[in-house]
């Protein structure tokens, strides 16, 4: 048996628990897996950053999902470690190993309960269901002291079997009822109001904590969560830079800095340090390769960037013009330091600290080589860029392929041809290809050297600063057999920035591959 986490419901009633998803439901979404090495540097650093429960994954799902949810619940010090499990025995069963080495384990179980659920995807009725909330959460109770119940769209389900489900689930063991907002449907007053009369409904709501869960299709997702706690809800359940299904889920880093900010008309308290935000936001961007939008709340470029003639004036006069909070709250340094060719390691480590990274030896020498590099090249090394060399070096650290050498040769008349050198699990590999247009080439040569049948579905390219010595940083999405998978790259020339980004875009496809192998060999 596990140890069960501190119940603040019982203690401390304005103490709320911070439950991460980014290794479960944020790694669900399009384009998004992390590797086995990655999901552990985000785990280690959540927890540090002091979350309280972290969803590493859905142990039945494959057996990479099984081996990093209990890799992360053998290694985690302070979080709860949970793992995900539909309400099917075998699941539960998966669950329960994978998180059985946890200091603190939990098994968080979901049942669809909404009658458009029942009726076309579970084809089940409302006592079977009630059935199977009995018997999956008293199964779960038997392996662990720490169980999760999750009624998945709880907003779209009638109140009044809503309560019947949770009241069956917490008398089976449930130790947190869970009321997602699953599509993304609800208005702040609706979720407040469905965790009052919940709460008020069940005799023995008051045995277990109750958490949220929100999507963001309407743009509501942290609107709905904070209405929760309102509610009497004292979980949210929420994902690094907002990451998951569809549009996502609700941002951590935007609860936890609404929580700080506004104690006034929030008065909830939570254990994550803000200052590590903008760390955490850089590691999971470069590890899932999926962009943070400039203007994206708390962790975006702009977030603290004042433009206009009249805030800059302001700001100047008085920093609380046009500033609810300090960018050092979340992590972003003053920067002052300028980068360059003379510029040495103690000067560079520096740097990297008022970005807000934290590298290991191998990681900081390799960054500082590549950083050399760099301003050999480039005239003026700016923040962007060595945000863009390090979050590239971050991303692909694990990868079996890797550029290591492109020559182009581009021009009016055609057809262009790439020479391209790729480094594959170890061994050097040279290929030559044509194409119409540089980019064609060199993604010929890729082909020519990883058969693969992926559809290129976007290109991007944007310049990390100005000038034209600026660094190009280009993202590409590939999707094969309806799996979707992100790369990027960064580099000053763009047809090697757009190589590493299909690279890196591949790199994530072969994982996906083993991954759904895995499934399907397990049935
Ligand atoms: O959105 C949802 O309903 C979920 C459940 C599995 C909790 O992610
Ligand atoms: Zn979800």
């Amino acid at each position: 048996m596990t140890e069960a986490i501190r119940n603040p419901a019982a203690s401390d009633a304005d103490r709320v628990v911070i439950f991460d998803t980014t290794l479960r439901d944020g790694e669900q979404c399009p384009g998004a897996t992390m590797t086995f090495e990655e999901k552990l540097e985000v785990a280690d650093f959540l927890d540090e950053m002091g979350v309280d429960i972290i969803e590493a994954g859905f142990p039945i799902a494959s057996n990479g999902d099984f081996e990093a949810v209990s890799a992360i619940a053998t290694r985690v010090k302070t979080a709860s470690v949970a793992g995900l499990a539909r309400a099917i025995d075998k699941d539960i069963d998966r669950a329960g190993e994978a998180v059985r080495h946890a200091q603190r384990g939990r098994i968080h179980t979901f049942v669809s309960t909404s009658p458009i659920h029942l009726a076309h995807q579970m084809k089940k009725s409302e006592d079977e269901v009630l059935a199977i909330i009995a018997s999956t959460v008293a199964r779960a109770r038997n392996l662990v002291d720490d169980v999760e119940w999750s009624a998945m769209d709880a907003t779209r389900t009638p109140l009044d079997y809503l309560c019947r489900c949770v009241d069956t689930a917490i008398k089976a063991g449930a130790t947190t009822i869970n009321l997602p907002d699953t599509v993304g449907y609800a208005t702040p007053e609706e979720y407040g109001a469905m965790f009052r009369e919940v709460r008020a409904r069940v005799a023995n709501s008051d045995k277990a904590i109750f958490s949220v869960h929100c999507h963001d299709d309407l743009g509501l997702a942290v609107a709905n969560s904070l209405a929760g706690l309102a509610g009497g809800a004292r979980q949210i359940e929420c994902t690094i830079n907002g990451i998951g299904e569809r549009a996502g889920n609700a941002a951590l880093e935007e609860v936890v800095m609404a929580l700080k900010t506004r104690r006034d008309v929030l008065p909830y308290e939570c254990g994550v340090t803000s200052t590590m935000l903008t760390r955490a936001s850089k590691l999971v961007s470069a590890v899932t390769n999926f962009p943070v939008q400039y203007n994206k709340a708390i962790v975006g470029r702009n977030a603290f960037a004042h433009e206009s003639g009249i805030h800059q004036d302001g700001m100047l006069k008085h920093q609380n013009t046009y500033e609810i909070m300090t960018p050092q709250s979340v992590g972003v340094g003053k920067t002052s330091l300028v980068m360059g060719k003379h510029t040495g390691r103690n000067a560079f480590r520096q740097k990297l600290k008022e970005l807000g990274y934290e590298l290991g030896e191998n990681a900081f020498e390799d960054a500082f080589n590549r950083f050399k590099g760099l301003a050999d090249r480039k005239k003026h090394v700016y923040d962007e860029d060595i945000e863009a060399l390090v979050d590239d070096g971050v991303a692909h650290a694990h990868d079996r392929m890797r550029v290591v050498e492109l020559q182009v040769i581009a021009g009016t008349f055609g057809p262009q041809s790439a020479t391209l050198t790729l480094d594959i699990d170890g061994m050097s590999h040279t290929v030559q290809a044509r194409g119409n247009g540089p980019v064609d080439a060199t993604f010929n040569a890729i082909k020519m050297l990883v058969a693969h049948e992926a559809k290129l579905q976007l290109y991007q390219v944007h310049a990390v600063t100005e000038g034209t010595d600026a660094q190009a940083e280009v993202s590409v999405r590939l999707e094969e057999d309806g799996r979707a998978v992100t790369g990027r790259g960064a580099d000053t020339d763009t047809m090697v920035a757009s190589a590493k980004a299909y690279v890196a875009a591949l790199n994530k496809l072969m994982v996906k591959r083993q991954k759904t192998a895995q499934a399907m060999q397990l049935g």
